[in-house]
């Protein structure tokens, strides 16, 4: 168990484990590579990030994580891998997840973003890049890339 501090100062858990905080969670988060790039969204308030939102009702996760994908990014899913959760206080509960996109379908609205961008590296100051999201500037980007790096999901 991963306990820091957000961006903004808001308590964090993380775990890659089996749904440690909760079985239903109501976010997910997916990490994306597509053709050997990062796929991340550009939010037109919080900046480039990697897709994600709210799981809706009668859908699963999994669903949710796909159809985010879809909508911020136009991105068809090849493989969806559960990584792991966190939870943000006071009750946000995240999954994360791997995504190997196949295909990028043109669409023309990505719903709330300004639609997909595709990055060779991720920064390493990060945090400070006034770019990206603050979902994107805490340790659970970190954490969960050494995470997937262990696991033969990225080089
Ligand atoms: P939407 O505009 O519908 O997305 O709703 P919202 O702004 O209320 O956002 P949401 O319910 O997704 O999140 C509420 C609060 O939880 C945010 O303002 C953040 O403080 C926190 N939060 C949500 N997701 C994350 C995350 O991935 N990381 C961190 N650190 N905080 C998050």
């Amino acid at each position: 168990m991963h306990e820091f501090r957000d961006y903004y100062g808001h308590r964090v858990r993380l775990a890659f484990a089996d749904h440690p905080f909760s079985t239903s969670p109501g976010h997910v988060w997916v990490i994306c590579r597509y053709g050997g790039r990062w796929l991340l969204t550009d939010h037109p308030r919080r900046g480039l990030e990697f897709p994600g939102g709210k799981v809706e009702s009668g859908e699963t996760a999994e669903e949710a994580a796909a159809r985010e994908v879809m909508e911020e990014t136009g991105g068809v899913i090849r493989l969806l891998e559960y990584i792991g959760q966190y939870e943000v206080e006071p009750d946000i509960v995240k999954n994360i997840y791997f995504a190997d996109i196949a295909a990028l379908i043109e669409r023309e609205s990505y719903e709330e973003t300004n639609g997909p961008v595709l990055l060779e590296a991720l920064p390493d100051d990060i945090r400070a890049d006034h770019r990206f999201s603050y979902i994107m500037k805490d340790d659970v980007l970190s954490l969960s890339l050494a995470e997937l790096k262990q696991r033969g999901l990225i080089d």
